[in-house]
């Protein structure tokens, strides 16, 4: 495991953003896991200047995001697919038809993650996956409590997730219950990992998830057993991280 500490959380954006590049260039195919929420935001920005500044190509790649909100469909302005619609993928390259987000409004959401699942598989499995980390530690929608060995699959979200997702709904809007989540066997299955988490409110969670040992009870703890993963953090969010794991942490 390596942890990269950066000042700032613009750093931390921007030294994640330099690693997709990094990928996109050395294979032009490659299959990028994407998370949404607030923390990527960064990233998407410095992805979009770079692409307008004429760096990095999008046109051979496919995505799969992590996530999605049952009950929304794509062109919900509140649904993950929207997000990545405004953020990134209407903005570079892309061929829309290989940008997979789990579809919200499946009818049988089962079957949709089992879908999922499979079209992970055809296209030889993700190199690298792109990870967000919740107040709680979740992964994706895996709350605490999911299994490590976890696949692709629908699932209740916590108070505290409905509590802090909340402010991305506006007034009036029906903020849904339940989500379909890449499983965290499914994720930890990518050849590379790479977690950005900013801000003094991640602090408990990058520190639970990073002792260890694994538990279910903090679903980015599974992480700590894969063989090729870099988290990036910013001051703030390694600020619960004691002496002996910073020695190991690079500038
Ligand atoms: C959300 C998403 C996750 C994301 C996490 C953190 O609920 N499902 O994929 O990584 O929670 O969100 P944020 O970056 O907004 O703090």
């Amino acid at each position: 495991m390596k942890i990269i500490v950066k000042d700032s959380a613009a750093d931390a954006s921007a030294a994640v953003a330099d690693m997709l590049l990094q990928q996109i260039g050395k294979k032009q195919d490659s299959v990028l896991g994407l998370p949404t929420g607030g923390t990527p935001l960064g990233v998407y920005a410095r992805l979009r200047e770079a692409y307008r500044n004429g760096q990095g190509s999008y046109k051979f790649l496919t995505t799969f995001n992590l996530d999605e909100y049952i009950g929304l469909s794509s062109n919900d302005p509140e649904s993950y697919a929207a997000y990545m619609l405004e953020n990134l993928f209407g903005h570079v390259n892309i061929d829309i038809s290989r940008t997979h987000v789990p579809r919200g409004s499946a009818l049988d959401a089962e079957t949709e993650a089992a879908r999922y699942e499979s079209l992970i598989a055809a296209y030889g499995g993700i190199d690298l996956m792109l990870l967000g980390l919740g107040r709680n530690a979740h992964i994706g929608f895996n709350e605490p409590g999911s299994p490590h060995n976890s696949r692709t699959r629908r699932v209740a979200l916590t108070q505290s997730t409905l509590d802090a997702n909340a402010a991305y709904f506006p007034a009036g809007a029906v903020q849904p219950s339940h989500a379909i989540t890449m499983g965290i066997g499914t994720i930890l299955e990518c050849r590379k990992i790479v977690v950005l988490a900013t801000g003094q409110g991640k602090a408990d969670a990058v520190a639970a998830s990073v002792k260890g040992p694994p538990s279910e009870d903090v679903p980015g703890s599974a992480l700590i057993r894969h063989a090729d993963i870099t988290i990036v953090l910013d001051r703030a969010a390694a600020a619960n991280l004691d002496y002996a794991q910073t020695r190991e942490l690079e500038a």
